[in-house]
């Protein structure tokens, strides 16, 4: 397994496959994907992608911080799920931030992958909200 900085665009097919389902490939590019700050992290098993993250900054209104990142669009190819791909991306988005000089990593997490987040070391910041056609929310952050 090996974690790689990749293009905002190498991330389309999985965020596809994983968290936009039958939506358009053009539907998979999200706000702030190109911005100086943002990167893109790939895990690949031999020559597949098998595993994606993106962080970019972004101040949180409930979360002051002095230099916040987002975590945004995390997935695991539903064949590599299990194995230690989604930890390793996270590990790295973290040590990524905190060479960026960065003191917080904030994610709207779905309320389903919440476990994976705490297990990780992330909180729950209040309660549950549903983002429109997407499903429920916790809001969640943890120190890189
Ligand atoms: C959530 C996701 C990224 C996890 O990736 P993964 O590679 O399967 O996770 P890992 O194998 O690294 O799991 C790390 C730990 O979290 C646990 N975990 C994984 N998914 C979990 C979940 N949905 N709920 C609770 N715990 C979970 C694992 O059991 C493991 O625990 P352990 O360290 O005690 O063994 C992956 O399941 C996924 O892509 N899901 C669909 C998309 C999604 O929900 N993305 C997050 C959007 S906010």
């Amino acid at each position: 397994m090996r974690i790689d900085r990749i293009h905002a665009r190498a991330t389309w097919p999985l965020r596809q496959l994983v968290l936009r389902p039958g939506l358009p490939l053009e539907a998979c590019a999200f706000p702030h994907d190109e911005e100086a700050d943002s990167f893109h992290l790939g895990a690949w098993a031999d020559d597949a992608l098998v595993g994606i993250a993106s962080v970019h900054a972004e101040p949180c209104a409930q979360l002051p911080a002095r230099r916040p990142f987002r975590l945004r669009g995390m997935a695991v190819h539903p064949d590599r799920r299990g194995l230690g791909v989604g930890a390793l991306l996270v590990v790295e988005a973290l040590n990524a931030v905190r060479t960026a000089d960065g003191d917080l990593l904030w994610c709207n997490a779905r309320t389903s992958a919440s476990g994976f987040y705490t297990r990780l070391g992330f909180a729950v910041v209040g309660e549950a909200f549903e983002l429109p056609g997407i499903g429920p929310h916790h809001l969640m952050h943890r120190a890189p």
